[in-house]
C-alpha cells in the first residue's frame, strides 16, 4: 500500500482504536489497520454463508463487490428478521412501524445509535453497514437497526511456571506466556472473551464488570466482591470499533469496546471463584498463542493485548 494512504489509515486506526499512536507506521499498525478500516478491510464472517440460527442463505458478495462504492447491479439480498426479536424489550420495533422514529447517529434517549466508525448513511429508511454488503437485509438476530454495542473484558495473567507463581517463559520466543479468562459460548460452542451487550443507558465500564461477573462467576464473587470491583477499576482500552461478526447484516452490525484488565502479579485473579454462568457453558484460563481460535474477531483483539504486554504469541 502507498505510504501516504497507509499513514492516513494508521492515523484513522489510532483515532478509531484510541491507541494514542505517535503517528509512526509500524507493521503491526498495517496488520491491525487491514482488520478494521472501512474501505480497506473486507469483512468475511458476515458474507457468503448461511445466516446463524436460520436456513437463510446470504446473497453472494464477491470480494470486488463488498463496498457500497462498488456497483453490484444484480445485488438482491433476502430480508431476514428473526422471530426471536418479536416483543423483546432489547429490540427495536420493525423499521416500518409508524411509531418508530429513531434518531440515527445520535444518543436516542438511552439507546446509543452512534457508531465508532463515524456517521453512517441511511438508505431507503435503513442504516447502511459502513463496512459494506453482507448479502442480507433486515436485522437478522440483532436487536438494533444500525450499530449494536458490545463490551469485551480481556482479563489476563501470566501463566505460572509451577507453584511459586513465577511466569512461564516460552523457550522459542523467550517471552512470557499469557493466559486469558475465556468462556465457551452456549449459542455456538466457540471459545470467546466473556463479553456482552451494553444495556441502554449503561456505562461501558459497568458492562465490562457485569458481563465478566455473570459469565465467569455466575454473578457471585462471594468474599472476593471488593477485590473484583477494585480490579475492574483500572483497565487499558485496546480496541473500539466494528466487529466482523457472523450476525451482521446490511442494516445492523456489531461494534465493541475491548478493555484489558491484567493481573501482573497473578495474586488477584487466581483467587477469583470461576464457574460458568449466564450465556457461558464453561470457563477456563486459556493459553494465548498463534493457534488460538476464538469467536468473531476476538483473536484479533487478544493479539493486540499480546503485542501491548510483549507476551509470547
Ligand atoms: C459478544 C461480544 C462480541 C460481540 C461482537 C457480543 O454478542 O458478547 O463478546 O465482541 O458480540 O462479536
Amino acid at each position: 500500500m502507498a505510504g501516504p494512504v497507509r499513514q492516513t489509515a494508521c492515523r484513522l486506526l489510532s483515532a478509531v482504536a484510541g491507541s494514542g499512536s505517535s503517528g509512526a507506521v509500524s507493521d503491526d499498525c498495517v496488520g491491525a489497520m487491514a482488520r478494521i478500516i472501512p474501505g480497506i478491510f473486507k469483512h468475511t464472517r458476515c458474507r457468503n454463508s448461511v445466516y446463524p440460527h436460520s436456513d437463510v442463505r446470504r446473497y453472494p458478495v464477491p470480494d470486488e463487490s463488498v463496498f457500497w462504492t462498488q456497483t453490484y447491479a444484480d445485488y438482491q439480498p433476502p430480508v431476514h428478521e428473526s422471530p426471536v426479536l418479536q416483543g423483546k424489550e432489547w429490540a427495536d420495533p420493525d423499521i416500518d412501524n409508524p411509531s418508530f422514529k429513531p434518531n440515527w447517529n445520535e444518543l436516542d434517549g438511552k439507546v446509543n445509535r452512534v457508531s465508532f466508525i463515524g456517521a453512517y448513511e441511511i438508505r431507503d429508511g435503513c442504516p447502511l453497514n459502513p463496512f459494506g454488503r453482507t448479502g442480507i437485509r433486515g436485522r437478522g438476530v440483532l436487536g438494533r437497526w444500525g450499530p449494536n454495542h458490545a463490551a469485551d473484558p480481556v482479563v489476563t495473567r501470566w501463566k505460572p511456571d509451577g507453584p511459586d507463581g513465577r511466569p512461564l517463559v516460552h523457550p522459542a520466543s523467550g517471552k512470557r506466556v499469557l493466559q486469558m479468562c475465556a468462556i465457551e459460548r452456549q449459542d455456538c460452542g466457540e471459545w470467546a472473551i466473556p463479553g456482552g451487550m451494553v444495556d441502554p443507558g449503561e456505562k461501558v465500564s459497568a458492562t465490562l464488570r457485569r458481563e465478566f461477573l455473570e459469565e465467569t462467576m455466575d454473578n457471585d464473587a462471594g468474599e472476593m466482591a471488593g477485590e473484583v470491583e477494585q480490579f475492574f477499576a483500572a483497565g487499558t482500552e485496546i480496541y473500539k470499533g466494528y466487529v466482523d461478526d457472523p450476525r451482521n447484516t446490511d442494516c445492523a452490525w456489531m461494534e465493541t469496546v475491548a478493555v484489558n484488565f491484567h493481573d501482573g502479579s497473578g495474586s488477584v485473579v487466581g483467587r477469583f471463584p470461576l464457574h460458568a454462568g449466564d450465556d457461558a457453558a464453561q470457563v477456563r484460563w486459556m493459553d494465548v498463542g498463534e493457534g488460538v481460535k476464538l469467536y468473531a474477531s476476538h483473536s484479533n483483539i487478544v493479539k493486540r493485548v499480546v503485542d501491548m504486554l510483549e507476551a509470547h504469541w
